[in-house]
């Protein structure tokens, strides 16, 4: 079966496979423009100085530029780290150790003997200062009835949620998943977890019921919180009846949280609880719990090289430093800015941008609950405007769909309170960059291409914070943040040195935001990250780094896809298909995509005595991705072959695949493994077929 021939090829194949071969994607000149920005942190360069910059910067010694500062970080983490996580994290206990980690043995401690609460840091000392300064601004699907919660009103609602997930059991420890759209409801969910010491997962409500039991199992949740309907772009979501056909198959679960997001009524049963009639039945005080360092804060599930999907561990003080200290750097963040990160919370940009950085940092932040084009293509600029966003952070898929309709539907709208542009989970590619630092900035603001991983935590290459006036080349991750030392690997695992190569990227040292373990699998943790390449974290990308050492990233080396800025194992495809009993054998590859950035494309052999015609078969194979996974991971083309292409081995030759989707026959790449070539001639008689039935359709 396709699937399962792959497990565990991972390691030497994925480098020799993919950046090696010519699948590698960057282009040997990227630098079109260099657009010199000069704000760097501060509204004004003349009155810049490193004290205002980082007040902490008084306790290093001999630092007087943003050179000293960066060098510090790298060449003296423990220091650096230390003083700004004493600085700017409220602890109960100050920790007795900065750094005990190590790459080589995949060890990550960091503050140990530390303790603290995430939530306190979040919303307590912010609500003691300025209660009554505005924490969330909920942007509502219906446009202009967005509400604002203060500081004061969150931790209300955190308090009274984490009391009643306590009256129903749910202790330290325990998992509890979140099924629910961005809203204050969910972000007091996960701060909730955070006051009793339980550990979230949440999961996008974009995923079926099947991705939605699975995750619950894996990750043993006793609990959900979800709410009877979500309203996104006009339409209903079901996320209530999606729960009810999860929970069938998670005996442990106990008790199941609604909150209500429209007046509609949903079938309830004994262990449904409506939410809000029980938080307003609590006191809006609950003492928090008091967590050590590197105890579980929340696992988020992703997708890996293989079938199942990862759940990534982030522990509490790391993670919450490294998250505050990004958003406040790298997006010049300064109190009163309102920030807005249009990100769900069912994905670690959620997570690190929308709550945890943001709130760690008393900023407002805006929970963005609709679509771009709801109920036209100007909804970003149009929220910009009316609630005068100063930091904007999306997704470049959002913006080649945007450009699509025209510079008026930005133009009409007032963008002026705008300062940074943010890009984050694809390569944002010439045009969008040139569209969103043009059209939407105006030339007027920093853009921000950032590059980073649910693994990561946080950010680790973009280009702030960095030197004062220093240049942006557009369309380029560039420079690495405060204490991440990136590293290129060569085909024979040797790191490449100097300028102008490319490579397998790796970080060479611990940072406080890394993933801990995947959760009940430390092994493949290991594996994944650290095996690869001994005493390096391996990111799974390839990256260029130019003769300037800025870092150009260049795709994926494994076999994950990113579907509109969403990652998808394609084996997880594959394995939903193979559940076909008509199906022995499918094949899943990435294409190209104008607006989504990739799609998955399959090839399917089906047993020779299917009497039902092919279209039934495909039509059933779309369903069953839809309901195993989501609908996004449904291939846009699925093609019927007899035979799929392999080594000798027996392995399917994916590479070759990729070729004949995207019409690239002339040059195949190396077959001397093949094991019959003639297959080859087969695939693409079949895809030429397919493809003439598509345009007479
Ligand atoms: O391949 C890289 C791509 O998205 C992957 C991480 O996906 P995920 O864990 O879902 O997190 C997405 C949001 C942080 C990376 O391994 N990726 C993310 N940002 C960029 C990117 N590829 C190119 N440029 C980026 N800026």
């Amino acid at each position: 079966m396709a699937a399962k021939g792959k497990q565990g090829t991972l390691l030497q194949a994925i480098c020799r496979n993919y950046l090696f071969s010519k699948r590698i994607y960057y282009k040997q000149s990227p630098v079109k423009k260099l657009y010199v920005q000069t704000r760097l942190g501060h509204s004004s360069t003349s009155s810049w100085s490193i004290n205002s910059y980082m007040p902490e910067a008084s306790a290093f010694h001999g630092i007087r530029c943003f050179k000293d500062l960066h060098n510090l970080s790298v060449l003296d983490p423990d220091t650096f780290w230390g003083v700004l996580a004493k600085a700017r994290l409220e602890w109960s206990k100050p920790f007795d150790a900065v750094n005990e980690s190590d790459f080589k043995s995949g060890t990550i401690k960091w503050f140990q003997g530390g303790q603290l609460n995430v939530s306190v840091n979040c919303v307590d000392r912010h609500a003691l200062l300025s209660p009554e300064r505005v924490a969330l601004i909920w942007e509502r699907d219906e446009p202009g009835t967005e509400v604002k919660v203060t500081y004061r009103k969150l931790l209300e609602m955190t308090c009274r949620l984490a009391n009643v997930l306590k009256r129903h059991g749910i202790k330290k420890g325990d998992r509890v998943a979140i099924y629910m759209p961005v809203s204050p409801v969910a972000v007091a969910a996960m701060l909730a977890c955070t006051r009793i010491g339980a550990v979230h997962t949440v999961v996008f409500a974009g995923f079926s019921a099947d991705s939605l039991s699975g995750r619950i199992l894996d990750g043993e949740c006793n609990a959900i919180i979800t709410c009877n309907q979500g309203i996104r772009g006009g339409r209903l979501v079901e996320l209530k009846k999606t729960v009810d056909e999860a929970v069938k198959n998670c005996p442990m679960v106990k008790c199941v949280f609604v909150a209500h997001r429209t007046e509609n009524k949903v079938p309830m049963s004994d262990m449904d609880i409506p939410l809000e009639e029980a938080m307003a039945k609590e006191e809006a005080v609950c003492p928090p719990e008091i967590m050590e360092s590197e105890d579980m804060l929340f696992m988020l599930y992703t997708s890996g090289s293989t079938g199942k999907p990862k759940g990534i561990v982030h522990t509490q003080a790391g993670y919450l430093l490294y998250a505050g200290l990004t958003h406040k750097y790298v997006f010049d963040y300064h109190q009163g800015d309102v920030f807005g990160c249009v990100a769900d919370i069912g994905w670690i940009t959620g997570h690190s941008y929308v709550v945890y950085g943001p709130l760690c940092n008393g900023g407002t932040t805006v929970l963005f609950e609709s679509t771009p084009t709801y109920p036209n293509p100007g909804r970003y600029w149009e929220t910009v405007q009316r609630l005068r966003i100063n930091q904007f952070y999306g997704a470049p898929t959002a913006f080649r769909l945007l450009m699509k309709y025209g510079d008026d539907w930005v133009k009409r709208y007032d963008r002026s309170s705008l300062k940074t542009l943010g890009s984050v989970g694809e390569p944002i590619h010439h045009e969008a960059w040139e569209w969103y630092y043009g059209v939407v900035g105006d030339g007027k603001c920093t853009v921000l291409d950032t590059w980073w991983q649910t693994e990561t935590g946080g950010i680790c290459i973009t280009p702030r914070p960095s030197e004062e006036g220093a240049e942006i080349v557009p369309a380029i991750a560039m420079r690495p943040f405060f204490g991440i030392v990136p590293a290129l690997m060569d085909e024979n695992g040797k790191e490449l040195k100097g300028q102008n190569v490319a490579g397998a990227l790796c970080i060479k040292q611990p940072w406080p935001g890394i993933a801990r373990t995947l959760y009940g699998d430390h092994q493949r943790f290991l594996d994944s990250y650290f095996r690869t390449y001994p005493g390096y974290y391996f990111t799974g990308d390839g990256a260029h780094r130019s003769i300037e050492g800025y870092y150009q990233l260049t795709g994926r080396m494994d076999d994950v896809i990113n579907i509109s800025g969403h990652r998808l194992g394609t084996a997880e495809v594959e394995d939903a298909m193979d559940e076909h009993p008509d199906v022995p054998e499918a094949a899943v590859i990435g294409i190209p995509h104008d607006i989504k950035g990739e799609v998955p494309f399959a090839f399917v052999v089906l047993k020779d005595d299917v009497s039902r015609a092919e279209k039934v078969v495909v039509e059933e194979l779309k369903s069953m991705v839809t309901s195993k996974i989501a609908k996004y991971a449904v291939p846009d083309h699925i093609v019927v072959v007899k035979r799929l292409p392999k080594t000798r081995s027996g392995k399917i030759m994916r590479r070759v695949l990729r070729k004949i989707a995207t019409n690239e026959t002339s040059d195949l790449g190396d077959l001397t493994t093949m094991d019959d070539p003639e297959i080859i001639t087969e695939v693409i008689e079949y895809y030429e077929k397919y493809k003439q039935q598509k345009s007479s359709a």
